[in-house]
Order: structure tokens, then C-alpha cells, then sequence
């Protein structure tokens, strides 16, 4: 039985991307995303769960998929939300890889995107480019504290990132 590999990091790293730039590279592998798995379980959008029930409902839904995923996943890459780390059983879900980025590194890439616009709006916690520096800074050393692997996603393309992380991975 293969564990999964359970990519972490800021909003706008490149979490899902990578997910699918892994799959890519190892057809054994299958993508699946935590925000995605919320949406689909309640029906509803990130932002409205936010909006409506509030943020505590939602580190709820975070937890109740953590469960989930403990349980019933082998063999996939799982990118998550960027609070999902705080899951209580995180370690058991799967081999813990942080995509470490600086705050402006991450505020580039969502920036230049062609749908920046769109990346911003479904992202509740950063309509506020200032509070979400102060929540960058906050979890900073927590991503690194809680991952087994530590891989600086700056230096490289998403191929090169992925071989990197599939190569670390191996290793362990
Ligand atoms: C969150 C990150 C979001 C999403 C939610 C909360 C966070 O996911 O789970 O808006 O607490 O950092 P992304 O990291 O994919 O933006």
C-alpha cells in the first residue's frame, strides 16, 4: 500500500498545479484537492462557506476530510488549502511535502497570472494584501515544522519542482 503525498503551502504557491504536474510525471499517481473535496461535499463555494457559516465551519470541513482521507486514500497527491495544515491527524494521511515560497515570490505568481483577478476573489483570506503578509509571516515556520520534506519551489519550472519532489519522496 503506497501512503499519498500531501503538498502544503501559502495560498498561491502552486499547490494544485504541482499535483498535477506530479501526475504527469507518475501515472500511478492520482490528483486530488482538499478545497475541491469541501466544494463538492457541501455543494458550496469556499468563499460562500466563508461568507455564511464562517471560518471555524470551515477548518470543520478541513478536518472532517483529513478523516476521510486517512481512511480511504492510497496513491495520490492531495493539494490542500493553505490552513489545512493544521489537521490534527496530518501525518497520517501521507508523506507531508511543504512548497516553501517568500511572500512576494507568491504575490508575483498570482499577480502575473493571466486570471489573477479570479485567483484573488475566490481566495477570502487574501482581499487583503497586508493581512495576508501578516498571515504569511504567522504560519511561516508552522509549514515547516509540520513537513517531512521542505522543497523551494522558486529556483525551478513545475517539471524540475516535481521531479525534485518525486525524487525526495523516493528517498524516504
Ligand atoms: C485558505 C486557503 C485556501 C482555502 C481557504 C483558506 C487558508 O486555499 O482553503 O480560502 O487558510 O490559507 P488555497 O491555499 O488553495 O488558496
Amino acid at each position: 500500500m503506497q501512503k499519498n503525498i500531501l503538498l502544503i503551502g501559502f495560498m498561491g504557491v502552486g499547490k494544485g498545479a504541482l499535483a498535477r504536474e506530479l501526475v504527469r510525471c507518475d501515472k500511478s499517481l492520482y490528483a486530488l484537492d482538499t478545497d475541491d473535496m469541501i466544494e463538492s461535499m457541501t455543494n458550496t463555494r469556499i468563499k460562500k462557506i466563508f461568507a455564511t457559516a464562517g471560518e471555524t465551519a470551515f477548518r470543520a470541513l478541513e478536518q472532517k476530510t483529513a478523516d476521510w482521507l486517512a481512511k480511504n486514500v492510497t496513491n495520490a497527491v492531495i493539494s490542500t488549502g493553505g490552513g489545512f495544515y493544521k489537521v490534527n491527524n496530518i501525518k497520517n494521511i501521507g508523506t507531508v511535502v511543504y512548497l516553501k515560497a517568500d511572500f512576494s515570490w507568491i504575490l508575483n505568481r498570482i499577480m502575473s497570472a493571466p486570471n489573477a483577478k479570479k485567483k484573488l476573489k475566490k481566495r477570502p483570506l487574501f482581499q487583503d494584501i497586508e493581512k495576508a503578509k501578516k498571515l504569511f509571516e504567522e504560519r511561516y515556520t508552522a509549514y515547516e515544522e509540520v513537513a517531512d520534506i521542505v522543497i523551494d519551489v522558486t529556483g525551478g519550472d513545475t517539471g524540475s519542482v516535481a521531479e525534485a519532489i518525486l525524487n525526495r519522496v523516493s528517498q524516504q
